[in-house]
């Protein structure tokens, strides 16, 4: 935590936290030297048309913003003429290897924070204008060039009739061109733009901030899929009503006393949680293997090769749980620290794994969330 690290400029992580994370932004030269990106244009392009990608294209002609959502045909791209453009793709980390192994060089922010890498390319004069986003970002440059403009302006009025976020009065503070391998770190609400040089290409490790409202909320469809009460209500003290559309004082007791006995404590909450956010994005589905190894041959490939979660699982843990895609499962203390350590580094290779323990990871590969590590 104390080495320094050229993808922090030369901050080390507890620096970083203690200094700029959710506070200020840093603009990092050659966070990653070398980095060109991971995929050209044609192959974005590519991703964007596949059925699945959660792909947005925008683009801005005589003042006004567009907005469009794919899947998308090639032919979308060739009918843009003069306008400058963008187009967005999402989870390029849930299909791309080399995507997930980048995000991999982020862990020094827990994966319950971590969302997914956003790739965009845009041409000369592309962007998706000024706006500020609620969540943190590291804006890193890959092919290409982009000016980014910034501010901490806190009018945040947006245009009125556009259909994307496009702030009305932005007064950037300060400027800078990046190149291929700089990056941008900002904390949410900060007002950005980025407009690229040349044909551009960005890669955005975004974070996930969610409102209490929202958690609030979720924790409670939470509780009702967990809740147990016991009994009926019955009322054999029944007592004659002059009024009988009035909700009685005894029914209010009785029932205020059961509803009482809804109780939560921080393991419901540690629950919740582990659930809540390893919960796949509703797009996302796994696919089981078509002809499964049997229980032997996948006890070997631990051994051997190794294990590696899919790229579109998400694995938590806490205290004696473990959170994988949405379910949890309490495991035995001996097994918990083998579980962390494929939930921490996405992939276990081990010689000895206990019998319960290599259960639950093949239960997992027959459900298509764990992979076996190729030759
Ligand atoms: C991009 O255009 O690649 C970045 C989008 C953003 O500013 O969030
Ligand atoms: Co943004």
């Amino acid at each position: 935590m104390k080495k320094k690290l050229s993808l922090l400029g030369n901050l080390s992580i507890n620096e970083f936290l203690r200094d700029y994370w959710q506070k200020k932004p840093l603009l990092i030269r050659q966070a990653i030297p070398e980095f060109t990106g991971l995929l050209n244009p044609k192959q974005l392009i590519e991703l964007a048309c596949d059925a699945d990608a959660q792909a947005r294209l925008v683009h801005h002609k005589r003042g006004k913003w567009y907005l469009h959502h794919g899947p998308f045909d090639a032919a979308d791209f060739t009918s843009l003429g003069k306008a400058a453009w963008s187009i967005l793709v999402q989870g390029v980390n849930h299909t791309l290897p080399q995507a997930a192994d980048l995000l991999k060089r982020f862990s020094f922010i827990p994966h319950t924070r971590l969302d997914d890498l956003m790739v965009s390319f845009a041409p000369k004069g592309g962007g998706v204008g000024p706006h500020f986003d609620s969540y943190d970002v590291f804006l890193l440059q890959g092919s290409g060039h982009r000016r980014w403009q910034i501010s901490a302006q806190h009018d945040r009025t947006l245009i009125a009739d556009a259909p994307l976020r496009i702030l009305q009065n932005f007064t950037p503070e300060h400027e800078w061109v990046l190149n291929p391998g700089d990056m941008l770190y900002l904390p949410p609400h900060w007002a950005h733009n980025g407009i690229a040089e040349d044909d551009c290409m960005t890669y955005s490790i975004g974070f996930r901030t969610p409102s209490y409202q929202e958690l609030g909320e979720q924790f409670l469809v939470y509780l009702q899929d967990n809740l147990c009460i016991d009994g009926m209500y019955a009322d054999p003290d029944l007592k004659a009503q002059d009024h009988p559309s009035e909700i009685s004082t005894q029914m209010l007791g009785k029932v205020a006393d059961a509803i009482k006995k809804v109780k939560w404590d921080k393991a419901d909450i540690a629950s919740f949680l582990g659930c809540y956010l390893s919960e796949p994005k509703p797009h996302i589905f796994f696919d089981p293997p078509e002809k499964p190894w049997t229980l032997k041959r996948f006890q070997q490939s631990i051994k051997s090769n190794g294990i590696a979660l899919d790229l579109k699982s998400q694995m938590l843990c806490q205290g004696s749980e473990i959170f994988i895609n949405g379910e949890s499962i309490q495991v035995d203390l001996l097994i918990y620290p083998i579980l962390r350590s494929l939930a921490d580094s996405r992939q276990l290779q081990a010689d000895n794994i206990p019998d319960d323990a290599c259960k639950l990871l093949y239960q997992w590969y027959l459900d298509g969330y764990l992979v076996p590590v190729a030759d």
